[in-house]
């Protein structure tokens, strides 16, 4: 596993039941670099991340993606984790019976592999340490993970997931829903302190207010299941200001789901 990444989408279609939701979406993302994915619901934001992870409800029916030159399509989830892919999911499952600290030492294992395992008090002193950080009460340890968490403890939780595993491309989607203005804070400053020249970060986001605590270094607007428009953190200041409609109106589009668009695919 080198440290420099490179991550290739090209032309990424995808399927779920049936259902064309990914529509040609190209994104490249290099080492240390930031890339805000932002979009109106309904555009396959989600079902982007979920792709890229190799959730096995969708299909993938063309283009390619590739992670240091490597087909991840042609890899399973456990070895895109291994390669370094992270996803801090909209909406994180319950697992009842494995706590959250067993989860956590066990995913750290499986990447560091047979032999190398973290010492439990290594461990314990890195979960107590994080947790702090994230102004997490420390009984969230040894809670069944996620089972009864609020929506914000949950969006806690998946970033204190991130700061333990250190992987080399995070993807985190809508990681601000939910969460309050102090919490919100306390998520981007944890993100923040994981950005580093060996990590890279994909962050999907609704609003623009996560971008002003988390300086993207692109931003990219998707619609109809494509990435439409990028540019810099000045296309989230406009977004902010007026709204999607004026991308709408240059590219001639009426809905910019991905629905059922009867009539609007050439
Ligand atoms: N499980 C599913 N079954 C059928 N359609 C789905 C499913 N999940 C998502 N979709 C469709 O994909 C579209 C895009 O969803 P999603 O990727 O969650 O968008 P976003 O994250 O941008 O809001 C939705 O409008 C929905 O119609
Ligand atoms: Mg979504």
């Amino acid at each position: 596993m080198g440290n420099t990444l490179d991550f290739q989408i090209n032309g990424l279609r995808a399927n779920i039941e049936g259902k064309e939701i990914l529509k040609g979406l190209d994104l490249t993302i290099k080492n240390g670099e930031v890339h805000a994915i932002m979009g109106p619901n309904g555009t396959g934001k989600s079902t982007l991340a979920s792709v890229l992870m190799g959730h096995p409800k969708y299909e993938v029916t063309g283009g390619s993606a590739s992670i240091d030159g490597e087909d991840l399509f042609e890899m399973s989830v456990d070895e895109r984790a291994l390669a370094g892919l992270f996803l801090g999911m909209q909406y994180p499952s319950e697992i009842p019976g494995v706590t959250n600290s067993d989860f956590l030492r066990s995913a750290i294992n499986a990447r560091r592999g047979e032999g190398n395992e973290i010492s439990l008090i290594k461990f314990i002193r890195q979960m107590e340490k994080k947790m702090k950080e994230l102004e997490m009460n420390p009984e969230f340890a040894h809670r069944y993970l996620n089972e009864g968490f609020s929506g914000g403890e949950k969006k806690r939780n998946e970033i204190l997931q991130m700061m333990m595993l250190e992987p080399r491309l995070v993807i985190l989607d809508e990681i601000d829903s939910g969460l309050d203005i102090d919490a919100l804070k306390i998520v981007a400053a944890g993100v923040n302190a994981m950005r580093d020249e060996n990590r890279s970060f994909l962050i999907i986001t609704h609003y623009q207010r996560l971008l002003n605590y988390i300086q993207p270094d692109y931003v990219h607007v998707m619609m109809q299941g494509r990435i439409v428009k990028s540019g810099g953190p000045e296309l989230a200041e406009r977004l902010e200001n007026e709204g999607y409609d004026w991308i709408k109106e240059e590219l001639g589009i009426t809905d910019e789901t991905v629905g059922d668009e009867v009539g609007q695919e050439a």
